[in-house]
């Protein structure tokens, strides 16, 4: 019974073909016949989720499981149960996984602690988010036309992530799968919003220009406000005119490079409307693939 805790320990490429096989399926039959939902599976959600949510809700159901969804302010974590207790408790009561949300960094793994179902992480703290990170590979090997993905089928090709790095649980999940595929990842944010230390698999700047030079990808983030320490961000102002994704920015990049984002999207601060609904844009794109990768995700999590 596998847990899905971090990125680096997904077995990728089984996954990418997963992906493929769900999508694939859903496209020919769009509204496909669900087995009855005899299992179930509990969505445990102790931050805001709109896209992750929906999607593992859809997956769970495309794997005739019923999801059952418990957000932190409508449950006993209110009234101050642990998050062990928690666990326990809706694996008492049958159910066959648990997707979890939460903000604390390390929470799937106390949780998979003390579960007998498997864990999967749908966003710890600023920790982790290997699922977004499966997606925007998913998304990107679509992209490119399929290529072996046992190979390192991103080398040769630049990313460049920009926004708030330091707080960012997708920009960890993707670092980790875009450099194991081979591509050459720059993270980008003002100084306060960069790591401390260096990164072994990524270059760190505070110069957007030098991230988005002859880019091939660019993934634009949230500011993360809700992890920041007060005063880490001097102005709005400042960060729209230094590192926005907009049209003059994007100059620098390759004139075919394709424009990401996890949402959701503080449209005119991050990224410009324009960028945001532009033909290079790949974000609802990523959207839909969510599905496709959570269903994958859920099914190899569900194997007996
Ligand atoms: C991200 C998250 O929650 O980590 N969103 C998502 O899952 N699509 C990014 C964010 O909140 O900015």
């Amino acid at each position: 019974m596998p847990h899905v805790l971090t990125a680096a320990e997904l077995p990728v490429a089984d996954l990418l073909f997963r992906a493929e096989a769900w999508r694939q399926r859903l496209l020919a039959h769009p509204s496909p016949p669900v087995p009855p939902h005899a299992r179930m599976v509990a969505l445990l959600f102790y931050e805001p989720s709109t896209r992750t949510r929906a999607a593992f809700e859809q997956a769970a159901v495309l794997l005739g499981c019923h999801p059952l969804t418990i957000t932190a302010e409508a449950s006993s974590v209110a009234k101050g149960e642990s998050l062990q207790d928690t666990v326990r408790t809706l694996n008492a009561q049958g159910v066959r996984a648990i997707v979890l949300r939460h903000p604390q960094v390390g929470a799937p793994q106390t949780a998979a602690q003390v579960s007998d179902a498997p864990i999967l992480n749908a966003g710890d703290g600023a920790h982790e988010h290997p699922t977004q990170g499966l997606l925007d590979l998913y998304t990107l090997w679509l992209h490119y036309g399929k290529p072996d993905p046992e190979t390192r089928w991103l080398r040769g090709r630049k990313v460049a992530i920009v926004g708030d790095i330091r707080h960012s649980r997708v920009a960890r999940s993707n670092r980790v799968l875009l450099s194991q595929a081979g591509a050459e990842v720059w993270l980008c944010a003002p100084p306060t919003l960069l790591p401390d230390a260096p990164l072994p698999d990524a270059h760190l700047t505070h110069d957007a220009e030098e991230a988005l030079q002859n880019a091939d990808i660019v993934m634009a983030l949230r500011l993360q406000t809700e992890r920041m320490a007060q005063g880490l961000l001097p102005s709005l102002n400042a960060y729209r005119r230094d590192y926005q994704i907009n049209t003059e920015r994007l100059r620098a990049a390759k004139p075919d490079c394709v424009v990401m984002h996890p949402g959701p999207i503080q449209r005119g601060v991050e990224i410009s409307d324009e960028i945001a609904d532009g033909e290079r844009s790949l974000i609802l794109a990523q959207v839909r693939n969510g599905v496709y990768v959570r269903a994958a995700v859920l099914e190899y999590a569900l194997m007996e």
